[in-house]
């Protein structure tokens, strides 16, 4: 991947997705931006063009066929083929399984999993026919270390990662690339859809568990610098089918 080229961010109007945007830009990308509440897309599209950068805001709802539609034929329309697509969108319905409803497992499971995927399935084709084109899968470390509350958010970014490993088995030699960049725990606006009430039982749980150490989140910046470092290597003989990024540790916060 090189400058000027088309890069499509769901989930751009917030944390991760919107630190990506700006980052996509300064570093000389197209940046499409997709997202459901457009005035905040329109913000980062914003931020990202008073740094130099270009960027094209349209509304997106990943769990919508339609919305998909309108959306690709949107980008297409203003800045032609898309070169690489970021699945970022994502949400996690917080609930015991004891306590789900059927709507939160399929809301999770659309979102996260079949949105990226019914997404990717559109930009496809016109990738191969052009013999280039990255997918980048924004995963979570919940695939292979699975916490308790999230057992639909946790079975959808497991699931994200096979779709992943498929796709870049599928599209091996034809100058399309899939790549994951597993993501640890960040500091953006995904934990506010976590039942506030329940966080002390929800902690406590995690640490049971062993899959929170510490109470130390990245910087969506930091994490959105990787995604763009991964996106940029040059597609030569070999390339990175998979990144992980975690928090350095600060387990004092614990231990005190
Ligand atoms: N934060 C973490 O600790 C962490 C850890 C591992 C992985 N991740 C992953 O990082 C990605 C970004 O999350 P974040 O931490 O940046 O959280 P965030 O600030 O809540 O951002 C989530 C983004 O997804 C968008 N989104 C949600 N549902 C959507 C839909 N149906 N259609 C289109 N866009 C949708 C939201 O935009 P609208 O509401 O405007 O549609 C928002 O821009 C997610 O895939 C998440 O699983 C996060």
């Amino acid at each position: 991947m090189g400058s000027n080229e088309v890069v499509v961010v769901t989930g751009a109007s917030s944390g991760i997705g919107s630190a990506t945007a700006a980052a996509l830009g300064q570093a000389g990308y197209r940046v499409a931006l997709g997202a459901r509440r457009v005035e905040r897309l329109e913000e980062v599209a914003q931020t990202v063009e008073s740094a130099g950068g270009s960027a094209f805001a349209h509304a997106l709802d990943v769990t919508e066929s339609s919305s998909q539609d309108s959306f690709l034929a949107a980008v297409r329309a203003h800045w032609g083929p898309i070169d690489a697509l970021i699945n970022n969108a994502g949400q996690n319905l917080s609930s015991l399984v004891a306590e789900a409803t059927d709507e939160q497992f399929r809301s999770d499971l659309e979102t996260n999993l079949l949105g990226a995927m019914t997404l990717t399935r559109r930009v496809l084709p016109e990738m191969l026919e052009r013999r280039r084109g990255d997918i980048l899968f924004v995963g979570s470390d919940s695939a292979t270390r699975p916490r308790t509350w999230q057992s639909a958010y946790s079975a959808a970014k497991a699931g994200l990662e096979i779709f992943a490993k498929v796709l870049e088995m599928e599209t091996e030699g034809t100058g399309v690339r899939s790549m994951v960049v597993r993501v640890g725990p960040t500091g953006t606006e995904f934990g506010n859809q976590m039942p506030k009430a329940r966080m002390p039982e929800i902690l406590e749980s995690w640490k049971y568990w062993g899959v929170l150490r510490h109470l130390h989140w990245m910087p969506a910046e930091r994490v959105a610098r990787t995604i763009v470092d991964t996106l940029s290597v040059p597609l030569e003989s070999a390339y990175p089918t998979l990144v992980e990024i975690q928090p350095g540790g600060r387990k004092r916060e614990f231990e005190s």
